[in-house]
């Protein structure tokens, strides 16, 4: 293992403004997206919708990494130049999403684990082959009428540990995601507790399991109330519960925190980000960044609708949301 690489990588991904397009949706994920918008769910339409958002010119001036599906670092642009290679040559660092998805964990009814251990130093090695230098691993943790379980959490921590330190002995920089879900009635509070007992537990493998905590990057949730919550906190408010919950659970040594986006609608996912950026980053050790999915994407996704004569519409939508989000880390978005 280089450290020295790993931590050069891990603070180029959260350098300055920029952030990450999480484009990594598996090909389930991905079809359902499609589906929505009455879109062909083939290999060719995947791949044409990857060609889009990693030949976007410009993309570079927000977007520090890229993570990538399995079916996708496989894939190639038009002219042949496999997407790794394309997203380097722009100036896009390229990762992957390596875990193989969250099952239903048994004996708890409604909890996930997710799954991927099995012949994943193999894989790594062949990623790496590929260009990728980072990874991603997603634990899902759903909150409800008495979950999440101790032991749900506790074996998504143990999952994400060791993931992370065979990405570390790959050379690969691991994007430790514990995801608590947004779906459900619980308030933002509930949210924050199990969020704070999520990130302990995971912090806690992640020692045990000698991770080099400056060449990682931890990918969380916002805390937030549930969708269906009666009530909905403000910007401010979200922002004030995130930063507290952080400030007690995440060690000041990992290189950065790259937000996911969850489901939030985009605007509200930027200005969210904004507000932690003007009103709580000083108080804060770890540059606070972001690596949505949906939040980038999903305007260019829409104007898409997999024709190829809405290409250009679609990269400048998904343009303007990376800006958005660019310009959130600086905390000078406006809606
Ligand atoms: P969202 O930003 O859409 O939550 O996706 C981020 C991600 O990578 C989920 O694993």
């Amino acid at each position: 293992m280089n450290s020295d690489t790993l931590m050069n990588t891990a603070q180029t991904l959260v350098a300055g403004d920029k952030g990450i397009l999480a484009m990594d949706e598996s090909n389930s994920t991905c079809n359902r997206r499609f589906a929505a918008w009455g879109i062909p769910q083939t290999e060719e339409r995947r791949r044409a919708y990857r060609e889009l958002l990693v030949s976007t010119p410009g993309l570079d001036q927000s977007i520090s990494g890229a993570i990538l599906y399995d079916e996708t670092i496989r894939q190639q642009l038009k002219d042949g130049t496999p997407f790794a290679q394309a997203l380097t040559k722009a100036g896009i660092i390229p990762g992957i999403k390596v875990d193989t998805g969250a099952k239903n964990m048994a004996g708890f009814p409604g909890e996930k684990i997710t799954e991927g251990l099995d012949g994943l130093r193999e894989r790594l090695a062949e990623y790496v082959q590929m260009g990728a230098r980072f990874a991603k691993w997603r634990g899902v943790i759903v909150i409800g009428d008495g979950i999440p379980s101790r032991s749900a959490i506790q074996a998504n921590a143990h999952a994400l540990a060791r993931y992370a330190a065979l990405c570390q002995e790959a050379g690969l920089v691991p994007i430790v995601e514990p995801e608590v879900l947004m779906d459900g009635e619980h308030t933002m509070q509930r949210c924050g507790e199990v969020t704070e007992e999520v990130l302990r537990t995971v912090f806690h493998q992640l020692y045990v399991q000698r991770m080099m905590l400056e060449g990682m990057l931890l990918k969380p949730n916002m805390v937030l109330p549930g969708l269906a919550c009666p009530q909905q906190d403000t910007v401010d408010e979200v922002c004030e519960a995130t930063i507290q919950c952080f400030r007690r659970a995440v060690p000041a040594a990992i290189g950065g925190i790259t937000f996911l986006s969850g489901g939030q609608p985009a605007e509200l996912a930027s200005a969210r980000l904004n507000a932690m950026n003007v009103r709580l980053a000083s108080q804060t050790p770890w540059p606070l960044a972001f690596s949505f999915a949906r939040a980038i994407q999903q305007p260019a996704l829409e104007i898409w609708s997999g024709q190829d004569a809405n290409g250009s519409a679609a990269q400048k939508a998904l343009l303007h949301r990376a800006h958005c989000n660019r310009m959130a880390r600086r905390g000078e978005y406006n809606a």
